[in-house]
């Protein structure tokens, strides 16, 4: 069955509400969501168009994803156990082409974002 737009929509939706029912039950990373989110509707509306922006290339997220995670007190381990979270949730709930582009991302992004966090978390401490 050909699968449109709209079904992989769905399954973005589905996607980010499995990978963030693991990650806030997550002992290392879920109090941090817990700590800073409380808008959990319009977290996980900002979410759904962040990974359709990504995946997609629709122009649904429009905003800066790195900068609201500089407040938050993290380390490497956090992004490594975010990516050991994402991967699950991607592998349970997309369908190729998507899900192999997610995970991909997710691996890099996760990769990328620490090092970058840690060394900004660095100098913001001089
Ligand atoms: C590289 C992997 C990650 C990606 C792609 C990602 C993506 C995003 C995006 C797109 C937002 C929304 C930003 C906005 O408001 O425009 C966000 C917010 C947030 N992320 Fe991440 N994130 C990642 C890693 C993490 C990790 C490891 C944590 C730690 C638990 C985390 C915790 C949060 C929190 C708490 C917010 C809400 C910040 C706020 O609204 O004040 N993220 N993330």
């Amino acid at each position: 069955m050909t699968q449109t737009a709209s079904d992989f929509d769905t399954a973005i939706h589905t996607c980010v509400r499995g990978f963030y029912e693991a990650a806030r039950k997550d002992a290392l990373i879920g109090p941090v969501f817990e700590g800073t989110i409380r808008d959990w509707d319009a977290h996980l509306k900002t979410m759904d168009d962040f990974w359709a922006s990504a995946l997609l290339g629709v122009e649904r997220y429009k905003s800066a994803p790195f900068p609201p995670h500089l407040k938050l007190d993290m380390t490497q381990a956090h992004f490594d156990r975010w990516r050991d979270l994402w991967t699950p949730a991607a592998t349970a709930h997309l369908p190729e082409p998507l899900r192999s582009k997610a995970i991909s991302m997710g691996e890099h992004m996760s990769h990328c974002w620490g090092r970058a966090y840690v060394a900004m978390k660095e100098q913001m401490a001089v």
